[in-house]
């Protein structure tokens, strides 16, 4: 077990925040992830679990040993018809797990192209882009207890999956760790084209109804509506889309025609954040070193030396802005540490 003392996470996080973190242990499989949390020397140290970093927000220094988990692996377990279940270590890039399945022409998770962050994480906030969601291509996952010391395997309605929420986000908050998930993926599958852009631009191009193209058509969307972190810091929606009910829409919809709104089936109503935000007038604002984004005003971004405290207090301000003239309360999707 690699453990590293007094290091930067800056290259930790996708946002880019300058932040030390006292202790930092490099998790490389289940084995050394028990001894982190039972050997006599770590155990008694408050832990912070830390995957691709690319929804996090440091506010400051960090107290907590940082677990940084590298568990990597990935196997075909087994194939039924079109079917075929593949388990991923945690620590695996999730990009470079679509990758592998368009490789190996497995469909399923071709609309989540260019996620940033790993595999460990993507259930956790049931990561979703494009018409489709982690928990569409979902079989299981691996957890160690922290408690047991055990690992526990969860089935789909264990994980209680939601818009970018779970168990693990709620009731099973800082008691497990996941160490890997098993996917459902298809040897022929259904492809999700929703999202008009996605079938706008293989019209234009040209090309063919096929994982591949979807895939490249997914990160032609990215590349040109949110920032790479590589060249700009951030990660990616820092709030949720929010989801009113009935009585307060209606009211909004007498004041604004144009209000955009997607029905759930529940009967309540998603309104997309980035509208919201951008009739606040937030849209492309620069604070010195921070902001908005230019052209996704849901995403808020590190041009390099901002300050963790800097995004938070701006994030603060647009959840007000937005309260005070809609009514709405934004929460954030990115986690504040
Ligand atoms: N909009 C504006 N102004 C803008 C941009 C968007 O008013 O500058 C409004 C438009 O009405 C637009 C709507 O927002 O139709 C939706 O925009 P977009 O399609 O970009 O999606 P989103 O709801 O803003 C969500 C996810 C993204 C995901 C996209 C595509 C959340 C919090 N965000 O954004 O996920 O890529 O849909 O499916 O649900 C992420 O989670 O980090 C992320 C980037």
């Amino acid at each position: 077990m690699q453990i590293k003392k007094n290091i930067s996470l800056k290259s930790y996080n996708t946002f880019g925040i300058e932040a030390k973190a006292q202790l930092l242990v490099n998790i490389e499989s289940e084995e050394q992830l028990k001894e982190a949390y039972q050997s006599p020397k770590l155990m008694a140290l408050p832990k912070l679990v830390l995957g691709g970093g690319s929804n996090i927000l440091f506010t400051k220094n960090q107290r907590k040993a940082i677990l940084k988990i590298n568990i990597r692996g990935i196997d075909v377990l087994d194939q039924k018809d079109h079917e075929v279940r593949v388990k991923v270590g945690a620590g695996e890039i999730w990009h470079q797990f679509v990758l592998w399945c368009l490789d190996h022409n497995l469909g399923g998770v071709e609309n989540l192209s260019l996620i940033p962050g790993t595999v460990g994480a993507a259930p956790v906030q049931n990561i979703g882009a494009y018409g489709v969601e982690l928990k569409d291509v979902f079989d299981s996952l691996e957890a160690y207890e922290i408690k047991s010391g055990k690992i526990k395997l969860f089935n789909k309605e264990q994980c209680q999956f939601d818009y970018r929420n779970s168990f693990f986000k709620g009731r099973g908050k800082d008691q497990f760790v996941i160490t890997s998930v098993t996917f459902k993926l298809s040897t022929q599958p259904r492809f999700d084209v929703s999202y008009g852009g996605i079938q706008r631009w293989l019209d234009e191009k040209g090309l063919e109804l096929n994982i591949h193209n979807i895939s490249e058509s997914v990160i032609h969307i990215r590349q040109t509506k949110l920032p790479d972190p590589v060249k700009i810091g951030n990660a990616g929606s820092f709030f949720k889309n929010p989801i009113i009910e009935k009585p307060l829409h209606e009211a909004l919809k007498l004041i604004y025609e144009d209000l955009p709104h997607y029905p759930l089936d529940s009967g309540s109503i998603k309104i997309p954040a980035a509208w919201l935000i951008e009739q606040c007038g937030w849209k492309g604002r620069r604070m010195d070193q921070i902001g908005v984004h230019e052209r996704q005003p849901l995403v808020l971004v590190n041009y390099g030396g901002g300050k963790g405290l800097e995004i938070l207090k701006l994030s603060e301000q647009i959840q007000i802005s937005i309260q005070n003239k809609f009514g709405i309360e934004l929460k954030t999707e990115v986690n504040i540490f």
